[in-house]
């Protein structure tokens, strides 16, 4: 079985191919960094007209690399959502379309789905495991319990932890994207100067906020004397946010492995690159007799062989998705969780 699978949610435009046995028979990813770097961020519209710039020559790429002619593929997947919607409709009307030509069933996926499920393509980890899904877009706790069946643990009530790794990066002068910038300033910083609070830390539940903190980055820079900061501030103030952040997501991380049973525990997300996050989720993993599966960095970023792969568990399970499948800005995994405003539910 072999699935093609098309990413255009956010600002990467992806195509991949995989197949049955968990092999990645080809994959492209090209990423519109230097397009929205003047602007510090995403810029919806620059990103839809990149992804339909680019979206059919890196599906014939991926078919060239893997040598194959669309008639060996069994089903077109792509991401339906949720994400910026200019580029969703992009990804989705390219694989309907060659949907349609070739006769092979469309497979609408959930971007969350396909992050869900990634470790079982890397990894073939058994259902159920735990997932923390830490990224740009997303932060989120999920009891990944099969196919389809998703119970989400915790959500952010506000920012996403990568996005405010972006906005303290922007605040102190770092550059975009601000996770590693933030990252490599702290490596000199003493992370005890700023008394920085440790959002929802011993609060009930799973769900993460950041929006707190980041104002209060800020207020630690007001207070500075006024003029460009000093490299020493600024790395003191990267390593007290970046030492609250993990504290903030261990201790949710603490609270939804507490009450777990299942296989492992996995990671997903940009912010997953943050070497200070990784160390503390290995510990937390090993505490609770759990492994602890973080994929390689290029599958735990967006990506197209995570979309393929997801659309392949539903393929294998004999779901299918019609052509005039809508698609769908905001798409919850889990449609019985509370609603929440977070990023997490908004972007991808
Ligand atoms: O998963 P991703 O590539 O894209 C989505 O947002 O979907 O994640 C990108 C995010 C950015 O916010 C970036 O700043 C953050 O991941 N990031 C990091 C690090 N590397 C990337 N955050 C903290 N530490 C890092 N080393
Ligand atoms: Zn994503």
């Amino acid at each position: 079985m072999i699935v093609l699978g098309l990413e255009t949610s956010c600002d990467e435009t992806a195509a991949a191919l995989v197949d049955g046995d968990r092999n990645i028979l080809a994959e492209v990813v090209l990423s519109q960094f230097e397009e929205h770097r003047p602007y510090g961020g995403v810029v919806p519209e620059i990103a839809a007209r990149g992804h339909l710039d680019h979206i059919d020559r890196l599906t014939a790429e991926v078919m060239k690399r893997a040598a194959l002619p669309f008639d060996a593929i069994d089903g077109v997947a792509a991401t339906t959502g949720p994400g910026l919607i200019g580029g969703v409709i992009v990804g989705v009307m390219t694989a309907k379309a060659i949907a349609a030509v070739h006769r092979k069933p469309f497979l609408a996926v959930n971007h969350l789905e396909g992050h869900a499920l990634t470790a079982r393509l890397t990894d073939d980890v058994a259902f159920p495991y735990l997932l923390l899904l830490v990224s740009g877009g997303h932060c989120q706790i999920l009891a990944v319990e099969g196919v389809g069946q998703y119970r989400r643990l915790g959500t952010t009530i506000d920012d996403a932890a990568g996005e405010a790794f972006d906005k303290v990066a922007k605040m102190l002068g770092l550059g975009y994207p601000g996770g590693p910038a933030v990252q490599a300033a702290a490596k000199a910083g003493d992370a005890a100067r700023f008394p920085f609070p440790r959002p929802m830390k011993g609060r009930p539940g799973c769900d993460f906020s950041f929006s707190g903190l980041k104002t209060s980055v800020r207020q630690m820079v007001e207070k500075l004397p006024p003029g460009p900061l000093s490299d020493h501030d600024k790395a003191d103030l990267a390593a007290g946010f970046q030492a609250a952040v993990v504290d903030s997501i261990a201790d949710r991380v603490k609270r939804a492995l507490r009450d777990f049973r299942g296989s492992a525990f996995v990671v997903a997300g940009g912010v997953a690159a943050n070497s200070a996050l990784r160390a503390r989720l290995t510990a937390l993993s090993a505490e609770a007799g759990l492994p602890f599966i973080a994929p390689p960095l290029r599958l735990c970023t967006d990506n197209a062989a995570m979309i393929a792969w997801a659309g392949l568990e539903h393929l294998r399970l004999g779901r299918t998705d019609p052509l005039d499948t809508r698609p769908r800005p905001r798409w919850p995994l889990d449609p019985e969780a509370p609603k929440s405003r977070g990023a997490g539910a908004v972007k991808a």
